[in-house]
């Protein structure tokens, strides 16, 4: 997606250049930046036109050579000194940027860790900009017992690059260069990442060091660390302006409404002021507390109800079983009152709806229930059997849901988890048309992935003896965490990497083991998480169950309800 008049430009200049030359190269640069400069006026309100504008654009052109703006290329020779001074040059990747040797010596007593770009230069929406952090030892504790799970870093780092007037945050996916001396302990950490940019913007990154020398990794009999950052120096230079220069990319607000509906229940977004969406944004899904609403990049969610919901279940899912923990809990609380549940301002700001709801009664089930079953519908919304004997059985114009509670797959469950499974599980609850588990929270909470693995192991086993290959599967992620760690005595263990590990993990092993036979797919609510902006991942802070609030409640469901029902 290079733009038409941007030439790859490529090195830098490594020669001295001769005098004569470089007064021409010189007499050559200055007007182009003075077209330079003009071109990026145009360019910046045309940004803020598409991002703030009240009336709709013209149609886009077409981008073809006729309308490719007249813009002199640089003079022969100069092409190194105009990147260099002007960035105007495509979009490089990672692997196409050396990275200077001199960075594998530096001593973390001299140099605190940093983030750069190295290719530094204005990109079009939908290009990647390099991103790259630099961790250089400091005197680490050589003895600790401290490691990081098999090929993770042994730095967690929390980084977003961030959008300065959307706030849209996108987070940087770091991984370790490509390079032997990274991975010891005690040398110099050199992460990067590729990160795709899809809204125009000037974007900076922002982040964090959140613990080092595997400290966010608590296993077996070790407990959770201090949270304690450590900042991560970030050049004021370091900016990256993402230009949409006919606003005809195929990701603008403004084409929102013609993407299709999405269908699966994992694909990547971002979020979006409501303020800046240029269509009403009442056909979306609702806002969550910062007034920011969820829009996936290659599909649209559209607003459904909950009556429209319990409609489709009906129709598409009329039974399904669910297992999970308290985030499952706070789901149903919202299905089976369709909706009401958190619906008033003064609810939603009160603690049940932001973080616990453990202890507040609930009318529609009982909280505390191992096995829950209840019949929705589209007007009075989910009610428990009363004085039912054929639990398979599905009344007419009913969805039953039979909700089975996990402590993950701990031994904290009580009656132990598998035990449900060795008594004809679907003979007594009928073939549901989806099962979904959610898993993960207790496991990274309170175990180690060893134990969590083979548990996974033996419920794959279970859901192939128990399910027909027509139940769709669908793995609903744990939550996200980051931004603090459990300094209580219940001592959980999660942290930001290893709930990203225990996720990728299970999803892997499961998908390996049973895709080829049955529909598996994933309802990825930690990534829509991890794409908040920091002060809304950080609220969790307040929150030590981990829960999110009941906003954000909301709009998981509705990828789920979308995916589902589209
Ligand atoms: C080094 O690690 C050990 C084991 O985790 C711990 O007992 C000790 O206090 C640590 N020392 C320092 C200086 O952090
Ligand atoms: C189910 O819905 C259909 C169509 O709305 C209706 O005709 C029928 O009476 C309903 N059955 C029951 C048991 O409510």
């Amino acid at each position: 997606m290079d733009s038409p008049f941007l030439e790859p430009r490529i090195g830098i200049v490594r020669k001295v250049v001769r005098s004569r030359k470089l007064v021409l190269a010189l007499a050559a640069v200055i007007t182009f930046a003075i077209v330079q400069v003009i071109s990026h006026l145009i360019i910046s309100t045309n940004l803020l036109d598409g991002i703030r504008g009240s009336s709709p654009p013209p149609p886009p052109p077409p981008p073809s050579f006729k309308d490719t703006p007249l813009m002199p290329g640089p003079p022969p020779g100069t092409q190194g000194i105009w990147g260099q001074f002007f960035g105007q040059s495509a979009s490089r990747k990672c692997h196409e940027l050396p990275i200077p040797e001199d960075y594998w010596i530096l001593s973390g007593e001299d140099t605190p860790a940093f983030v750069e770009i190295p290719h530094l230069s204005d990109i079009s929406v939908g290009e990647s900009v390099c991103v790259r952090v630099i961790v250089p030892p400091k005197p680490a504790n050589l003895t600790a017992a401290f490691v990081p799970l098999p090929d993770m870093p042994w730095d967690s780092i929390l980084l977003d690059m961030v959008g300065a007037a959307t706030g849209i945050s996108v987070p940087v996916k770091l991984s370790y260069v490509n390079d032997d001396r990274v991975e010891r302990h005690d040398g110099v950490h050199i992460y990067q990442a590729d990160v795709e940019l899809r809204d125009a913007d000037v974007y900076r990154p922002e982040g964090y060091i959140e613990f080092r020398d595997a400290l966010w990794n608590p296993e077996g009999e070790l407990v959770p660390q201090e949270y304690k950052p450590e900042e991560l120096k970030i050049s004021g230079l370091s900016q990256v302006m993402v230009t949409d220069k006919y606003r005809s990319s195929e990701y603008s607000l403004w084409r929102y409404l013609d993407l299709p509906l999405c269908t699966e229940s994992d694909v990547d977004g971002r979020w979006v002021s409501v303020g800046m969406i240029p269509f009403d944004a009442s056909v979306l899904p609702l806002p969550d507390n910062l007034g920011r609403v969820w829009m996936p990049y290659k599909c649209r969610l559209q607003r459904i109800s909950y009556s429209d919901f319990a409609k489709c279940a009906i129709e598409k899912y009329p039974r399904m079983h669910w297992y999970g923990d308290s985030n499952l809990r706070r789901v149903m609380k919202k299905i089976s009152t369709l909706g009401e549940w958190c619906s008033t301002e003064e609810d939603r700001n009160g603690n049940a709806c932001r973080c616990e709801d453990y202890t507040v009664p609930f009318e529609r089930f009982s909280i505390h229930a191992r096995d829950t079953f209840l019949d929705l519908d589209p007007v009075t919304g989910g009610n428990t059997l009363a004085g039912e004997t054929d639990y398979a059985r599905v009344p007419e114009n009913k969805t039953r849901f039979a909700i089975f509670k996990m402590e993950g797959l701990t031994e904290r469950n009580m009656p132990p988890w598998d035990a449900r499974f060795q008594n004809g599980l679907v003979k007594k609850f009928g073939e549901p048309d989806a099962v979904i588990v959610s898993l993960v929270n207790w496991d990274a909470a309170f175990n180690s992935y060893e134990y969590f693995a083979n548990q996974v192991k033996l419920l794959i086993g279970y859901l192939e003896d128990t399910y027909p290959v027509t139940s769709k599967l669908i793995i609903r992620t744990g939550q996200y965490h980051c931004c603090y760690s459990d300094q209580t005595r219940t001592a959980r263990k999660y942290s930001q990497l290893r709930n990203g590990y225990f996720n990728d993990m299970h999803i892997g092993m499961i998908k390996d083991a049973l895709s080829d036979r049955y529909s598996v797919s994933v309802w990825d609510v930690a990534s829509i998480a991890q794409r908040r902006p920091l002060v809304g991942r950080q609220e969790s802070t307040q929150c030590y169950s981990n829960h999110v609030r009941s906003e954000v409640v909301e709009v998981e469901n509705q990828v789920l309800f979308n995916a589902l029902c589209n």
